[in-house]
């Protein structure tokens, strides 16, 4: 927006911009980068609607690419819903047994944990599911990256407010993915990830960080 000589906010005819005004209510950036943990395990208690439309608020706020903002949030409450959602989570979960097996043969923990996770969603009360505005988005990295932002700003929203969650996916296979685009989000484009929502039950140990990640020069 153009600020003309005597102060008054002059319009463009398509304002593309708008001011921010944020409550400071929650704790710091930092302390939610780093406390945010993947949670896969729940307590039963439901989220309020009004703090999980200030988390999708936050979500919006994220980067992208010239500022496309190609996310589309659907958010499952319902009962009804996450049975659902894990109805085809448990089929998929399934089909990838085998596969996992296979690859964790000497791991079979890591093949109970993992299954076990997707077919209940940890009993989640709560699952954003984040599709992309148009099929072609995520033929593009720079789209890709943009809902991966804005997904990142989701989880640390959330966590922020005392709330868990964790990103799966989106490696299902093609027809899981088909199936809930056009179970939830007909008109959309592919889905890009599922986020459980809830209280956390159990909050695992900080996976440990790597050492030579990165560099100053
Ligand atoms: C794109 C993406 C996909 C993920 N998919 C899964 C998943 O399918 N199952 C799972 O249990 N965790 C999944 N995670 C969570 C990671 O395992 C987790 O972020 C990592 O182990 C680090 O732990 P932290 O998030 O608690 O710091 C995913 C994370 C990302 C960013």
């Amino acid at each position: 927006m153009n600020r003309e000589k005597n102060g008054k906010a002059k319009r463009h005819k398509k304002d593309n911009f708008q001011s921010v005004e944020v409550k400071g209510k929650y704790m710091e950036t930092t302390k939610a980068i780093h406390l945010r943990r993947s949670i896969r395990r729940y307590l039963p208690d439901p989220v309020d609607r009004e703090l999980i439309k200030e988390i999708l608020e936050d979500a919006m706020w994220a980067p992208s690419g010239v500022n496309l903002q190609p996310w589309y949030y659907v958010v499952l409450t319902s009962e009804e819903d996450m049975n659902l959602l894990k109805g085809i989570m448990a089929e998929m979960a399934g089909r990838l047994t085998p596969e996992l097996e296979e690859r964790f043969r000497k791991n079979p923990d890591v093949v109970k944990h993992t299954t076990g996770f997707l077919q209940t969603l940890g009993d989640a009360p709560a699952c954003a599911l984040v599709f992309y505005q148009t099929p072609q988005e995520p033929e593009k990295v720079t789209m890709v990256m943009s809902l991966g932002a804005s997904a990142q700003n989701f989880c640390l929203s959330a966590a922020d407010k005392g709330l868990g969650t964790c990103m799966i996916g989106p490696n299902f296979s093609p027809e899981t993915m088909e199936n809930m685009r056009q179970i939830f989000a007909p008109d959309k484009g592919p889905l890009g990830c599922l986020i459980t929502l809830g209280y956390p039950k159990i909050t695992p140990k900080a996976p440990r960080r790597k050492d030579g990640r990165w560099v100053i020069r």
